[in-house]
């Protein structure tokens, strides 16, 4: 998407060779504008493909996942980092373990909200190892629900998620593909 890859180099900042500062418009501050044509190209990506249901995770996937869910007329479910204070539903729960950050999180979706007959699309702002997408595949699959693909905002090409994903024949579209960060600069496949 020439739009995100002219705001990643515009706005973006490369804070070391594995890691790309996105605040300006993604992970902290959100440029609405911007996730609503993120949204309409998943959904374009997508469309056809009986999606059920968008499933992301909390914080940084809700808005390109909202804008897709609002394109495709599907909702949006976001998995928890966090056991909620109303809990009373029976959880479907993965962990995830961050590469960057060296821990395991527990994420999890009610039982209520993904279900058996669920088509689902995994959105998310970025793919590096993977780790994220491979613990929300896992619920989707206690579910019992099935996968119609995985969509990227921003995907480290360098790093292995991709190829893990798409090695496995999970359908996996991204809109940036980095290829480098070296020397502070920003290489698009
Ligand atoms: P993985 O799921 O692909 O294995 O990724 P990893 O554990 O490395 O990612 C941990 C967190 O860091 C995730 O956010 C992920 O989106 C984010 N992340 C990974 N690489 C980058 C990067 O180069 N730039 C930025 N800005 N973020 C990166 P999170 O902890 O779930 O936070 P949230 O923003 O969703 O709340
Ligand atoms: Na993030
Ligand atoms: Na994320």
């Amino acid at each position: 998407m020439e739009r995100l890859k002219q705001k990643i180099k515009e706005e973006g900042t490369v804070l070391s060779n594995t890691v790309l500062k996105v605040d300006a418009f993604l992970n902290h501050q959100i440029d609405p504008v911007l996730m609503q044509e993120i949204g309409n190209t998943f959904a374009e990506l997508f469309k056809g493909t009986g999606v059920t249901k968008i499933v992301t995770l909390e914080s940084s996937g809700i808005a390109p996942a909202m804008m897709t869910g609002l394109q495709l007329g599907v909702p949006v479910v976001f998995a928890r980092k966090r056991k909620s204070l109303t809990l009373v539903d029976q959880l479907l729960s993965a962990n995830v373990y961050s590469y960057t950050k060296n821990e395991t999180n527990e994420i999890s979706v009610s039982n209520e909200y993904l279900i058996k007959k669920d088509k689902v699309l995994i959105i998310d702002d970025f793919l590096a190892n993977g780790q994220a997408v491979l613990g929300i595949m896992n619920i989707v699959e206690q579910a019992g629900a099935s996968l119609a693909g995985v969509g990227i905002v921003i995907e480290k090409g360098f790093q292995d998620g991709g190829e893990v994903l798409r090695t496995n024949g999970v359908r996996v579209e991204s809109l940036a593909i980095i290829d480098s960060l070296q020397n502070r600069n920003v290489t698009f496949r």
